[in-house]
C-alpha cells in the first residue's frame, strides 16, 4: 500500500491531480495515471520500487512536465512519481563549484543559486522558470547556450539513482578523473526515466561571464546561414547563433506585442549572443556579412534589458505557437549538412501539403532544427495530426541519409518511439533493451517511453 510509504499530503488521486500530473507538454496522448505520489526522500524512492516490483506497478517519474515528446505521460493506470517535494539544494562545495542537489530542483533556481556564489550554470531555455534539473538530466536537455557550453550531460558532476531492484548507485560523485570503467552517470542522462528514479545530482558550476550583447540580423536566403556563422566563428566566440523565420517572428510579435527589431522584414533571422569584450570583433564579422550580402540589416542590444527584449523574439516563439497545435520536429544533422537538409525539408512539406504554414527556428549553430508546422484553423486536431504521422517517415528518411537524429534534445518519450530506428540501428536498439532489462529488470519504470515495442520483428529485420 502507497499509504505505509507515504503520509497523506504526499499522494493524490483526484481527477484534477491525476490530469495535472500525469501529463507534459505533449499534445495527443490519454492521461491516466491511477495515482500521483510525491516522495521526499531517497529511502521513499526505494521503498517505491520495492512497493512497485511487488504490485506489480509502473512508475513514471515526472518532473516541471515541459517536455514536448510525451516523456513524462502517463497513460495506462500508472503512478506518477513527482519530483515537486524533493527540489532542495543540499551542498554546495566553493572548491569543486559543485551544487548538490535534488532532482526537483527548477532549472531557473540553479541558475539563480549559481549567480548568487558568483558562478553560472550554463544549460539555459525558455522553459528553465519551470523545468526541473532531474528532467534535464533524463532528456540530456539542450537549449540556447550549447555552441559554448554544451548539453545538460557536461555539467553533471556525479548521480546517484535507484534502480529497478530498489538499490542505490552513487556515479561518480563529483570527481573530475575516474577510470574505471563503465560510466553509469552517462547511461542515466538521456534515459528518459526508463533505467532509474534519479535521487540526488552533483552539478557542475563555472565561473560567471562576461555581459552578453545581442544582435539580431536580417538574412534573405537560409542558405547563408552557415556562412554568417562561419565568418562570426572565425572572430569571436559565440555563446549562442540561433535562428527564426519571418513566419516564427510574426507568431511572436501577435503573441507577446513585441515591435519588429528591423525596419524591413526578412525572410529568416540570425540572433547571437557574445561578451561585451567582442563587440568590435562582432562588428566586424556583421560588417563582412552585409558586403557580402547574406545580411540586409541589424540590430545591436545596449543594455541587458535590450538583451533580454531581443532574446524574447526567439525564446517566446514556441509558447506563441502553441494555440496552433503545431505538428513539432526536432531535428538535427552536421552543421555542414544544415542548408541542404533545412533546403529537402522545406521542399518536400511545400510540395506534399502546400496549405500549411511553416515555422522555422532554433539552434542552428548546433545543426539542430525545430521545424513546425501550423494546424490550419478549420482542421481538426485528429485530421492535422494524421498528416504529421504520415510525414515523419518523410522527413525521417531526410534525416537518416544524412546519419542526422530525429530528436537532438526533446527526447525521444512517446512520440517518436516507433520512429527511433531511423536515428539507431537494430544492433544499437537491442543493446538498449538489454541495458533496460538490466536496469529495470520488473519493467516498472516509464513503460513504452522511448524503446520501440517490441514485435519480434526486429530479428527479421537484420
Ligand atoms: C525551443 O528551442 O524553443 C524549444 O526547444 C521548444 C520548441 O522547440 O518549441
Ligand atoms: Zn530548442
Amino acid at each position: 500500500m502507497l499509504a505505509e510509504i507515504l503520509g497523506n499530503k504526499q499522494i493524490r488521486t483526484d481527477q484534477d491531480s491525476l490530469q495535472h500530473w500525469g501529463k507534459d507538454w505533449t499534445n495527443g496522448f490519454t492521461v491516466a495515471p491511477s495515482a500521483v505520489v510525491f516522495p521526499e526522500t531517497i529511502e521513499q524512492l526505494q521503498e517505491l520500487v520495492r512497493y512497485a516490483i511487488s504490485a506489480d506497478v509502473k512508475l513514471v517519474p515526472s518532473g516541471g512536465r515541459t517536455g514536448l515528446s510525451g516523456g513524462a505521460v502517463a497513460s495506462n493506470g500508472e503512478v506518477v512519481v513527482s519530483f515537486d517535494r524533493m527540489n532542495k539544494i543540499l551542498d554546495f562545495s566553493e572548491q569543486d563549484r559543485i551544487v548538490t542537489c535534488q532532482p526537483g530542483l527548477i532549472t531557473a533556481n540553479l541558475q539563480d543559486f549559481a549567480e548568487q556564489q558568483g558562478l553560472f550554470y550554463p544549460v539555459d531555455f525558455a522553459s528553465s522558470g519551470s523545468s526541473q534539473i532531474g528532467g534535464n538530466v533524463s532528456t540530456n536537455a539542450g537549449g540556447i547556450k550549447v555552441i559554448r557550453y554544451g548539453l545538460t550531460r557536461d555539467w553533471i558532476a556525479g548521480l546517484k539513482v535507484v534502480t529497478g531492484t530498489g538499490a542505490l548507485l552513487d556515479c561518480n560523485a563529483g570527481l573530475i578523473k575516474n577510470a574505471t570503467g563503465y560510466d553509469f552517470r552517462h547511461l542515466m542522462i538521456g534515459a528518459e526515466g526508463t533505467l532509474g528514479l534519479l535521487a540526488e545530482l552533483d552539478v557542475q558550476l563555472t565561473v560567471m561571464p562576461e555581459p552578453q550583447v545581442v544582435m539580431v540580423m536580417g538574412v534573405p536566403n537560409v542558405g547563408d546561414l552557415l556562412k554568417i556563422l562561419q565568418s562570426f566563428n572565425a572572430g569571436l566566440t559565440l555563446s549562442a547563433f540561433e535562428f527564426f523565420s519571418d513566419v516564427a517572428l510574426q507568431k511572436v510579435r501577435d503573441h507577446r506585442s513585441l515591435p519588429a527589431p528591423l525596419s524591413q522584414p526578412e525572410a529568416f533571422y540570425a540572433l547571437v549572443e557574445f561578451d561585451e569584450s567582442a563587440n568590435s570583433a562582432a562588428e566586424a564579422a556583421f560588417a563582412a556579412c552585409m558586403e557580402a550580402g547574406w545580411v540586409t540589416d541589424g540590430v545591436v542590444s545596449q543594455s541587458a534589458s535590450q538583451a533580454a527584449a531581443l532574446w524574447q523574439l526567439r525564446e517566446g516563439i514556441s509558447e506563441a505557437i502553441a494555440p496552433y497545435t503545431p505538428y513539432k520536429n526536432d531535428l538535427s544533422v552536421r552543421i555542414s549538412d544544415v542548408p541542404e537538409f533545412l533546403a529537402d525539408v522545406d521542399n518536400y512539406v511545400a510540395n506534399s501539403f502546400p496549405d500549411f504554414e511553416v515555422c522555422w527556428y532554433g539552434h542552428i549553430g548546433d545543426g539542430n532544427l525545430h521545424l513546425n508546422i501550423l494546424r490550419p484553423e478549420h482542421m481538426s486536431v485528429e485530421e492535422f495530426f494524421h498528416h504529421g504521422h504520415a510525414m515523419s517517415p518523410k522527413i525521417f528518411a531526410l534525416v537518416a541519409e544524412r546519419r542526422g537524429s530525429i530528436s537532438a534534445e526533446h527526447g525521444v518519450g512517446l512520440l517518436k518511439r516507433d520512429f527511433l530506428d531511423f536515428s539507431r540501428s537494430p544492433e544499437e536498439i537491442a543493446l538498449m533493451r538489454g541495458l533496460k532489462g538490466l536496469f529495470d529488470p520488473h519493467e516498472i519504470f516509464n513503460p513504452n517511453k522511448l524503446l520501440p515495442v517490441d514485435d519480434g520483428l526486429a530479428a527479421d529485420k537484420n
